[in-house]
């Protein structure tokens, strides 16, 4: 167990393994293939080599980790779509991206619970890519008598629902400026020792991006474009055969999350509860992140053959499907006071407007139709 008073080191193995991938390519990396590296270097990366990444006590918290309440009030959209879908003898909850495992292991405790018609339904897969984090959902899930089928990729035909919480944002991404009005990618330098950055003409797909966009990042700012997510999400929909894409990310319209004004894009970087803005520094040891384009996002899955049925707050949509019901005191005649706070502390963080309350959800549909309770306050945030 590491304590406070521990150096914040580096990995220097992943250092080294990043070093030599940049002398292979001949001297320098795009950013995105040094943050894939930074991030999932098949063993060396900051996914792929720690089970502690995600929780109270780790780097970040995300809103599974805050409260069992947010697996409930997920458990409850699933089971509306379920009975959209004319109740299937079978629904594919399909959850990419689960780190730690403790939503799947909320969602169904909360079918067993209170919804045993549709927990008979369910069955539960795990897509992650990270076999550290892989096996650590199993653990969870284990502990608790659950069982759900683990994948590295998505399965194909499935009838239910397809969802993830802060996985696009975890994706990497290319860094991008702009110099006398042309577009210029950020390529990273190694000599051995520290990384140094360079700026190039950018991928061609990073052109087309921001041609489909039809504008470009302020001149002299930095911006990140996420290509694979985009492309997840066209996966995503040929997965399906019928039913729902559902997607819970930190991000902005593709106007906002370009605007001229944002000097230095949206890059930040997670160690222990403390952001920085620099992507070379606790190299394998601090978590990268960067927010989600929702227009493209919003049309790569238009263009697969996804119908958008609204884009919200998770504010909005965890408010809509009741949370608030946890804020009421308890009754009865010796109610746990202390259980009661620490509940509504949890409820308040996840409903945040300036904290996990501004993550946006975004309902896309293939051959399945809403209304769904957790839009039904959606002003497309
Ligand atoms: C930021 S964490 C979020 C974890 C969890 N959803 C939560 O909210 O606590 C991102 C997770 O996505 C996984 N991941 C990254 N790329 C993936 C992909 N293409 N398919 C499936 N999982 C992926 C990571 O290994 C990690 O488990």
């Amino acid at each position: 167990m590491s304590t406070e008073f521990e150096p914040v080191t580096e990995n220097t193995a992943l250092k080294a393994a990043i070093a030599s991938a940049i002398n292979d390519a001949g001297g320098a990396l795009p950013f995105r293939d040094f943050m894939q590296l930074a991030l999932y270097h098949p063993t060396l990366g900051y996914y792929t080599s720690r089970r502690e990444v995600i929780g109270r006590t780790a780097d970040y918290v995300t809103s599974p980790e805050l409260t069992p309440l947010f697996g409930a009030m997920l458990g409850r959209q699933l089971r509306e779509m379920w009975e959209r879908l004319d109740r299937p003898e079978s629904f594919d909850a399909v959850e990419a991206g689960p780190g730690t495992g403790i939503l799947a292991r909320d969602v169904l405790a909360w079918a067993a619970r209170s919804a045993p018609d549709f927990a008979a339904a369910l069955t539960y897969t795990l897509v992650e890519t990270s076999p550290t984090l892989a096996e650590r959902q199993r653990t969870t899930l284990d502990a608790e008598g659950f069982a759900a089928q683990s994948r590295d990729s998505l399965p194909s035909g499935v009838t239910g629902c397809i969802f993830s919480n802060e996985l696009l944002d975890a994706m990497p991404v290319h860094r991008v400026t702009v110099e006398g009005g042309a577009l210029r990618e950020v390529y990273v330098t190694s000599d051995g020792d520290s990384f140094a950055e360079e700026l190039r003409d950018p991928h061609l797909d990073v052109t087309a991006y921001f041609e489909a966009l039809s504008l470009l990042p302020g001149e002299g700012c930095r911006a990140e474009v996420n290509l694979e997510a985009p492309r997840w999400i066209a996966e995503a929909a040929g997965a399906l055969d019928r039913g729902y894409v559902l997607t819970f990310d930190y991000g902005y319209s593709a106007d906002d999350l370009y605007a001229a004004w944002r000097d230095d894009g949206t890059l930040l970087c997670f160690y222990r509860h403390n952001p920085s803005a620099d992507p070379y520094a606790r190299l394998g040891r601090q978590d990268i992140t960067s927010h989600v384009d929702f227009t493209t996002i919003r049309r790569s899955g238009e263009d697969a053959g996804l119908q958008t049925l609204g884009l919200t707050t998770q504010a909005q949509f965890l408010t809509a499907l009741g949370i608030g019901e946890a804020l009421q005191p308890p009754a009865g005649e010796r109610p746990d006071m202390e259980e009661f706070f620490a509940r509504r502390r949890s409820v308040t963080d996840l409903i945040d407007p300036g904290g996990l309350g501004r993550v946006k959800v975004l309902v896309q549909a293939k051959a399945a139709a809403g209304p769904l309770t957790g839009l039904s306050a959606a002003d497309d945030a």
